[in-house]
């Protein structure tokens, strides 16, 4: 196990090395990543992709000195201080382990695979080696997280309703098919549903209840429930309803909302902007647009290795379990027709959820 004190601040660019090197590496971090690189903070070391060519255009783009056929070998030969792990959430093996025993930071994208118990086994790992970790969980990086965490301090929250309602496409073919990102729930509201929990704690249990539509003809086509209904109890009691579709495809309208009751105010958080009781409360002053939580979560990975974690990471490894068992709680909830299931039964292996390919039609 590394403790702190054996964990020194680096006066030093720290070594940062990819696996997986797709849409979100390549669109969110490897920026702001090659920005600290040219602050000086970063040096951006090795890659690796199953992609050689995905790799390659990375490592052109953002001056990433080595390219690696073999992440194995990129671990052994590279003195890393840091790795960033962005693959599909079905393809996560033994980078988690490597990094583990070579004392190597681990900054994970979301989700951190589809299997609660490779995650289980990896975060076991993760904290007997006491390495750096984050879970690419960004809303937490969003500023107006905070204002609504420091807004609840000293209030008590009695409810949670969450409304997305929207058609959004499907850019990759691993995120339009259910058994291999586990749908919506599992693959984008992860985040809303994290951010939930950066306020208000632990999720205990869920009870969920999906309609599937009738889209997908052919093998490649979207296979994803339609709409989803979705109620969490979380460790304080404190009820949570997500209601979540993405059908409006012929509507110019949508809704997102996130609503949070509390003893006199009603709470209306998005993430440029925070409401109370109908007053603009907190808005951001210069838009950081989508990615700008990605960028100030990279800077904190970064700082957190800089100061050997004398500044942590907002979502570590340990914290993520949680959530993850929140997304995929409500995919066996939903298959058992809606009944309760218990966070902690599904950390534990007792209820699981089985990806399989849904009867259309
Ligand atoms: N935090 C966010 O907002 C956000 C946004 C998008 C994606 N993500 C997450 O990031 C992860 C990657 O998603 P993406 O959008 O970049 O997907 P992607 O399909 O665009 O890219 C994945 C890359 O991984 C490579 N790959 C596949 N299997 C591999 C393996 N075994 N070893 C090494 N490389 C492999 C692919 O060749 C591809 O280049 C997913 O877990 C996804 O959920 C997070």
């Amino acid at each position: 196990m590394v403790t702190m004190a054996e964990r020194p601040p680096h006066d030093r660019p720290v070594r940062l090395g990819f696996v997986g090197t797709g849409h979100i590496a390549r669109g969110a971090h490897l920026p702001a990543l090659a920005e600290l690189a040219r602050e000086g903070a970063v040096e951006l070391a090795a890659c690796y992709d199953l992609d050689r060519s995905a790799a390659e255009g990375a490592a052109e783009t953002f001056s990433i000195r080595m390219v690696y056929d073999d992440y194995r070998t990129m671990i052994e030969h590279e003195p890393l201080d840091g790795l960033y792990l962005c693959i599909p959430p079905t393809v996560h093996t033994d980078v988690e382990f490597l990094a583990a025993e070579r004392g190597i930071a681990l900054f994970c994208e979301k989700h951190q695979s589809l299997y609660i118990n490779q995650v289980v086994a990896y975060e076991r790992a993760i904290r007997a080696a006491g390495i750096i970790s984050q879970v690419g969980f960004n809303f937490r990086y969003y500023p107006s997280a905070d204002v609504v965490r420091d807004l609840l301090r000293g209030s008590t929250v009695c409810q949670v309703v969450v409304n997305l309602l929207s058609r959004s496409p499907y850019t990759r073919y691993w995120t339009a098919r259910y058994e291999l990102c586990g749908g919506t729930i599992v693959e984008n509201t992860i985040h809303t549903i994290d951010l939930l929990r950066y306020w208000l704690g632990d999720i205990a249990s869920v009870s969920a209840v999906y309609a599937w539509g009738h889209r997908g003809e052919t093998p490649d086509a979207p296979n994803l429930p339609e709409a989803y209904a979705v109620t969490y109890r979380f460790a304080s009691g404190v009820p949570a309803s997500i209601n979540l579709s993405r059908s409006l495809t012929e509507s110019s309208v949508g809704r997102r909302e996130v609503l949070l009751v509390s003893d006199g105010a009603l709470i209306e958080w998005s993430p440029g902007r925070v409401v109370m009781d109908g007053q603009t409360f907190w808005e951001e002053a210069s838009a950081g647009g989508g990615y700008g939580s990605h960028a100030a979560q990279d800077r904190a990975f970064v700082e957190a290795l800089r100061t050997g974690g004398a500044t942590p990471t907002k979502s570590p490894y340990s914290d993520g379990v949680n959530t993850l068992a929140a997304v995929l709680g409500a995919n066996i909830s939903a298959e058992r027709d809606g009944e309760r299931v218990r966070m902690d039964d599904v950390v534990a292996g007792k209820v699981t959820w089985t990806p399989y390919e849904p009867v259309l039609g």
